[in-house]
């Protein structure tokens, strides 16, 4: 199997799989507990079917789509995920090139390998920014501080990590702080070549670049690994972050791993621009909902007045389209990129974009949108609902009859 042989986000997982030790591949596939959330956020999106239109003029199809005051080309993007270092060298700054070059916002993790800094410099326009409140409140001041001066357009807060989720495939793989090559990770190794030599030959185990400053002088990989490990997760942090953040970072502010309605409300209360409804991708709490299952909830809750986003389980063109049905106004998918760049480098990730790119547009093409602002409830079928009644709002043109448009 090679990049050409991909035809969807499967066969990237595949491929990584093929050219990444255990180690690797199971600290991104995994999820947590039994993984019952990972199984949840794919079913979440099979509980709705969409409703085509025909005889559409659909010969021009636009995904373009403004988000927080910026065009982008379409309403996806990559979600932030730590130590993509270790997947391969360089790893962040190929996705961040990856998403500019398809014009797509690429969230750099605030636990990543390469800098803000770096990112910055090479791709400023589509680089969102990361962090999580740490236990020291002065840190995340700092990073604020830094993206502020950089100029980054969007900073997230991720708030759904107040512990580590138990994740049990590192559990079994050896995955570890700190890291070490231990005589059963290099056995691993040994059968991935391609990835052992551009370990062993481009620095070993990767430093997370941003918390540098934070460490002293001369800090190890491993010293600053420990560094972020006893400053997150912070489980005393309140709302009193949020307000601290809100009350230093001028631009728009998300807030990711909201998934209460009520949360969403006080987000929204505390000032936040937008949110990202997430269980980051069933790597936290495994009995949480699939988001795509609470999605509906939080737009009536904050709808309208907050630009919401969502990730965990985007896997198809469809699962866009049904995201921005209810309510979204973009997707973040998160494993299939970094899938993608493990395997194959920028190329990699530059075709895992490409492949969403390519199914929005044959979904919008089929189901008779020329744009996505054609999204919406009317779009959508819920088969939960009682009799297969429309979701919630929709009248499919005034034309249902009466008895079935009123809410079971
Ligand atoms: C390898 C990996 C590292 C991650 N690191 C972070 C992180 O540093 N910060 C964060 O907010 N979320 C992190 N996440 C969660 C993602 O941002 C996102 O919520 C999740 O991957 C979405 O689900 P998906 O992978 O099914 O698309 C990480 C996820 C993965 C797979």
């Amino acid at each position: 199997m090679n990049l050409d042989s991909v035809i969807n986000f499967d066969d990237m997982a595949r491929l990584a799989k093929a050219r990444l030790p255990r180690i690797a591949f199971d600290f991104i596939d995994g999820g947590v507990d039994g993984e019952t959330a990972l199984a949840r956020n794919r079913a979440g999106y099979d509980r709705y079917r969409l409703l085509p239109r025909y005889l559409v003029d659909v010969q021009k199809r636009s995904q373009k789509t403004v988000l927080f005051g910026q065009e982008y080309e379409s309403p996806f993007g990559i979600c932030p995920m730590g130590i993509a270092g270790f997947f391969r060298p360089g790893a962040d700054l190929m996705l961040a090139r990856a998403a500019a070059k398809f014009r797509l916002p690429y969230l750099m993790s605030s636990a990543s390998c390469d800098s803000i800094e770096a990112a910055m410099a090479e791709v400023p326009e589509t680089t969102w920014f990361q962090i999580y409140g740490t236990r020291n409140p002065k840190i995340t001041d700092g990073l604020v501080e830094r993206a502020k001066a950089l100029g980054v357009r969007v900073l997230i807060l991720t708030v759904d990590t107040p512990v580590m989720g138990k994740r049990e495939r590192n559990l079994r793989s050896g995955f570890r702080r700190p890291m070490k090559m231990t005589p059963g990770v290099i056995l691993q190794g040994l059968g991935r070549p391609g990835w052992t030599w551009r370990y062993l030959t481009k620095g070993g185990i990767p430093t997370m670049e941003n918390w540098r400053p934070y460490a002293r002088a001369g800090a190890s990989a491993n010293e600053i690994a420990d560094l972020y490990g006893s400053e997150t997760p912070a489980p005393g942090q309140t709302w009193e972050v949020l307000a601290r953040v809100r009350k230093n970072w001028p631009g728009p502010l998300l807030v990711k791993g909201v998934l209460h309605p009520a949360d969403a409300l006080r987000c929204q209360e505390l000032g936040a621009d937008g949110l990202i409804v997430s269980n980051h991708g069933g790597r936290q709490l495994d009995s949480a909902p699939a988001p795509i299952e609470m999605l509906p909830l939080i737009a009536d809750a904050v709808g309208g007045k907050m630009d919401l986003l969502i990730d965990s389980g985007v896997r198809r063109g469809a699962d866009v389209a049904k995201a921005l049905c209810l309510g979204a106004k973009a997707v973040l998918f998160g494993r299939p990129a970094m899938f993608g760049v493990a395997a194959a480098g920028e190329a990699g990730a530059r075709k895992v974009l490409d492949i969403m790119r390519k199914e929005l547009d044959l979904c919008m093409g089929q189901v008779g949108w020329t744009g996505v602002d054609c999204a919406g409830p009317d779009s959508l079928i819920d088969i939960h609902a009682l009799n297969n009644r429309p979701v919630a709002g929709a009248s499919y043109g005034g034309l249902l009859p009466e008895d079935m448009s009123e809410t079971p």
